[in-house]
């Protein structure tokens, strides 16, 4: 919430300092997300003035920055955020005119594959065309003469949709939602551009990856939410949609530093992300209730409305290449991620508890809708 009352374009304004003008700079779009948050906290640590583009909302929507966040009118501060959208090339320009970035992270979408189904042309807009938009600016920026910027696109292992698994970058595409054929249409520009125009523009394709931020109506996070309340008599059901898709999932943390890694290779190139381990929906709610000493199966209904018009099955990523080429593996293993998931939310429970025990009315918004 303070960050938005902060915001301003002062960062842009302040002089020059001599540790400045060798500090590298990032701007990502997508800032207020989940990898948005975790690669922030990570440029920072790695001595980066970090940039990100914010959409206006008519409520506050960046929670996740708070512990990063600090008043651009104080001394040193190095993380800037600027109002922008992927709908709007203009201030794309404006905003990269301004930063003079040397590296770009391209996470922002409309991220959510059920979601897409109801709003495709808008999906299609921000995830392919949007990429396009920002793309086609840093071409300009570099034919005016500016420093080369390397580029980081946000590919998703939902683009593989209905590939066999293990799927790796030479595994063809087989998009099952208007989110997936946006990404493939993304992914395809990123390489066009990397070959047409000698642009350094790197596809990470990442398979699932979650943690305490990840939203709330993607289906780990749902049902970490929704079991820890569960078990302190906050809520009496869980409706889901298919439990038998089997998805790779890893920790945001891990990956974030995986796009970082991407971009510091001395050519551009495509990277699968993954942990090389799927297991279903169903194995995520036995772990997460298990953590909880919950019997789940009486407070877990199917409802088809979770149900995707055209399912991906099944995800197992193969990150040999990643791991040789990067050094990069994941660190945190599906049982810690699934415990540290439940931790946090059930201290979030916790505190509504305490909360409504102290006669304060808690209400938990939307989570009925994905
Ligand atoms: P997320 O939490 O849904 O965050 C998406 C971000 O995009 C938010 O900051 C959102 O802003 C922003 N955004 C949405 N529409 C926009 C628009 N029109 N203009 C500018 N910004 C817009 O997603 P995530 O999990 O961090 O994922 C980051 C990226 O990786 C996404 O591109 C996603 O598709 C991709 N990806 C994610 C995963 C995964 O498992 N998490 C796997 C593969 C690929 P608001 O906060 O204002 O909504
Ligand atoms: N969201 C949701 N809600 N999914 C459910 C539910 C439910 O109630 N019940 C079952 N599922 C199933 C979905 O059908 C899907 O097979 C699986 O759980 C995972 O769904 P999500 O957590 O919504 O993630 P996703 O795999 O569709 O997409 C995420 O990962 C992609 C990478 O593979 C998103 O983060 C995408 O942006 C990302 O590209």
């Amino acid at each position: 919430m303070y960050a938005v009352l902060c915001l301003n374009w002062i960062g842009l304004c302040e002089l020059a300092s001599p540790e400045k003008e060798f500090m590298r700079k990032a701007l990502i779009t997508g800032i207020t997300g989940q990898d948005g948050s975790y690669l922030s906290e990570f440029l920072l640590a790695k001595g980066y003035e970090v940039h990100g583009i914010i959409r206006r909302a008519s409520t506050f929507n960046t929670g996740r920055l708070d512990d990063i966040y600090a008043d651009p009118h104080e001394l040193g501060a190095r993380l800037h955020l600027h109002y922008g959208d992927l709908t709007e090339g203009t201030c794309l320009r404006r905003i990269l005119e301004a930063v003079q970035p040397d590296e770009i992270y391209n996470l922002a979408a409309q991220s959510h594959v059920r979601v897409s189904f109801e709003q495709s042309e808008y999906t299609g807009d921000v995830v392919a065309t949007g990429t396009l938009r920002l793309l086609e600016a840093v071409r300009d920026h570099g034919r005016a003469g500016h420093k080369d910027v390397r580029f980081y696109q946000a590919g998703s292992s939902e683009m593989f949709g209905a590939a066999k698994p293990p799927q790796s970058e030479t595994t063809p595409f087989y998009p099952r939602s208007p989110y997936a054929v946006a990404k493939v249409a993304a992914h395809w520009y990123a390489v066009n551009y990397r070959e047409a125009w000698g642009m350094f523009v790197t596809n990470g394709i990442l398979f699932n990856h979650e943690s305490p931020r990840r939203g709330e109506t993607f289906v780990t996070r749902k049902i970490t939410r929704a079991l820890t309340r569960i078990s302190l008599g906050l809520q009496k059901k869980l409706y889901l949609g298919n439990l038998d898709a089997l998805r790779d999932w890893g920790y945001a943390g891990d990956y974030v530093e995986a796009m970082w890694l991407m971009l510091q290779q001395p050519s551009p190139d495509d990277f699968v992300v993954a942990t090389g381990e799927s297991h279903s929906v169903r194995e995520f709610l036995e772990a997460a209730a298990a953590e909880l000493g919950l019997d789940w199966t009486g407070c877990v209904d199917t409802d088809p409305r979770y149900f995707r018009p055209t399912e991906v099955d099944y995800l197992r990523g193969d990150s040999s290449k990643a791991r040789a080429k990067l050094g990069w593996r994941p660190a945190v293993s599906f049982r810690e991620l699934v415990s540290m998931m439940v931790a946090h939310d059930l201290e979030m429970a916790r505190q509504e508890r305490t909360l409504l025990a102290a006669g304060h009315r808690h209400s938990v918004h939307g989570a009925s809708m994905t």
